[in-house]
């Protein structure tokens, strides 16, 4: 089932994750975990990177598998992924390098790059917990509207608002890379737990179609539905066009102690 968890703000949620994967780290101290990029995670990354120092948690067993890479960017670029998952993830909550992995969107070997990277995921022996952020159009990943719900790591064309929306990370939209490599909607359910996010007004209505539209294709976030264990974190403004909000509020404030999250 998906838990709904209405948060005060990003902040809150922030917190509220940062802890779950604190405890996780401490059962389970290699971890595999599942690394979105964008803004939506950086503040749960920080707060991680925080409790690792302060605690003194050993992390060094901890596995990480991000989402996507863009396709043709080099991986030095500010804003490839690899280079984002190593300054956000990697570098400040002190994973091991080896142990940290991003789809290669090398274009010269991108045909075969995405059955490796699913050799790599399952010889992990697959995703624990996988943080997801949300677009506006309802993708995860870089699963764009019409990916289909059993797909797998492969190339997506970006559609024009997702490179709008990531032109702000770049100094045009004529920078941002029209093609990603993504883990696929497919893969992303083999995940043990999903933990999605989704903040601001202009989250609002792929979130609505997340949680209480049909499960489609054209609103690829909406296979969460499809997940045994999933938690969706929304603040007020992601959650305005929510119409069971009542319901979502009073089951979470009403938690029996020994449900977990
Ligand atoms: C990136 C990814 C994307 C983002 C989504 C939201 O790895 O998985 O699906 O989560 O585009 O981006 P932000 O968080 O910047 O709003």
């Amino acid at each position: 089932m998906t838990e709904v968890v209405v948060v005060k703000n990003k902040a809150q949620a922030s917190r509220i994750v940062s802890d779950l994967l604190v405890k996780s780290i401490l059962k389970n101290p290699k971890l595999v975990l599942g690394l979105a990029t964008g803004s939506t995670p950086l503040e749960v990354y920080k707060m991680l990177a925080s409790s690792v120092k302060k605690q003194g948690i050993d992390v060094s067993g901890v596995r990480g598998f991000a989402l996507d890479e863009y396709v043709a960017l080099p991986k030095g670029h500010h804003e490839s992924y690899h280079f984002v998952i190593n300054s956000t993830v990697v570098q400040p909550i002190g994973l091991t390098p080896e142990n940290a992995h991003v789809p290669s969107g090398d274009a010269s070997t991108i045909q075969r790059a995405g059955a490796e990277y699913e050799e790599l995921i399952k010889a992990s022996g697959g995703v624990d917990v996988q943080i997801l952020g949300i677009g506006t159009d309802g993708h995860i990943g870089f699963n764009e509207p019409g990916s289909s719900l059993a797909s797998r790591t492969r190339i997506k064309t970006l559609t024009e608002q997702t490179r709008l929306n990531n032109a702000q990370f770049f100094s045009s939209i004529d920078e941002v890379p029209s093609h990603a490599i993504t883990q696929g909607i497919g893969t992303i359910l083999e995940a043990r737990h999903l933990v999605l996010m989704a903040f601001g007004s202009a989250k609002a209505k792929a979130v609505a179609n997340t949680l209480e539209g049909p499960v489609c294709a054209f609103c690829p976030a909406s296979a969460l539905q499809l997940h045994p264990h999933a938690t969706v974190f929304v603040d007020q403004d992601a959650a305005t066009e929510l119409q069971n909000i009542d319901y979502y509020k009073w089951s979470y404030e009403n938690k029996p102690s020994w449900q977990e999250l």
